[in-house]
């Protein structure tokens, strides 16, 4: 069978030794295989490069696969503040993010990520660039939390927007569905973004906030 267009252009580039690493360090610990696809995590590294953000909020790292794709388009002084459930991915997207060179970038946060939001609201903390990566229930929500914390012109970009198929199968009505169609309709149409929607892959979403 033909190569689908995804698998093309993902093998015109080179092997990536630390997102290599990554995905190895994820088999081993007998994580899901569920990192940001390849050439999305190439899109997040050139998007925080061309919009020059010096901040990022994550939500959801894994094994640190999208934290490496977003920390390197910072710039040196740059900020990575990654949320986190789970106490040992957190460690192994740790581990991964040092092995990178990345290490200092990121500043982990375990535990729900309503909650460690709600604690960034009250440091005050603000950024320049989302990455909703984690529960799709929350998706909704995580969108309307990172309007609050974002500096003007900041951008949103959010992976899974087709569960698979799940998302335009009318027949698929669970919570998680219902909510990504939700997010997907809100990045679409609320005033107070500039959105698109890429369909390769698993779908991401992208806004940005637009200034009033
Ligand atoms: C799709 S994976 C993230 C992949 C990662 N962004 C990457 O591309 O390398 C989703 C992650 O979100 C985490 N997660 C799920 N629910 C969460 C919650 N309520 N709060 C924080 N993290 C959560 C999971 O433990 C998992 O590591």
């Amino acid at each position: 069978m033909a190569q689908s267009p995804d698998q093309y252009f993902d093998e015109l580039y080179k092997a990536d030794t630390d997102l290599e690493r990554v995905n190895a360090s994820i088999q081993a610990a007998g994580m899901p295989d569920i990192s940001v696809a390849p050439g999305y995590g190439r899109l997040l590294t050139f998007l925080v490069s061309l919009s020059k953000a010096r901040s990022i909020l994550e939500i959801g790292a894994l094994g640190g696969y999208s934290g490496i794709c977003l920390a390197r388009g910072l710039p040196t002084e740059g900020k990575l503040v990654s949320l986190e459930l789970r106490q040992e991915y957190a460690d192994i997207a740790k581990a991964n993010m040092a092995s990178s060179g990345l290490g200092h970038f990121v500043d982990y946060r375990v535990g729900d990520a309503s909650a460690s939001i709600a604690r960034l609201r009250e440091e005050g903390a603000r950024f320049d660039f989302f990455f909703i990566d984690a529960d799709k229930e929350n998706y909704p929500h995580y969108l309307e939390e990172c309007i609050l914390l974002a500096n003007e012109g900041a951008i949103i970009a959010a992976d899974n927007t087709l569960l698979r198929g799940k998302t335009i199968d009318e027949a698929r009505q669970g919570p998680s569905v219902l909510a990504i169609r939700h997010f997907n309709r809100t990045i679409a149409q609320d005033p107070r973004l500039t959105g698109v929607h890429l369909p390769a892959y698993d779908g991401l979403a992208l806004a940005q906030i637009r200034t009033i």
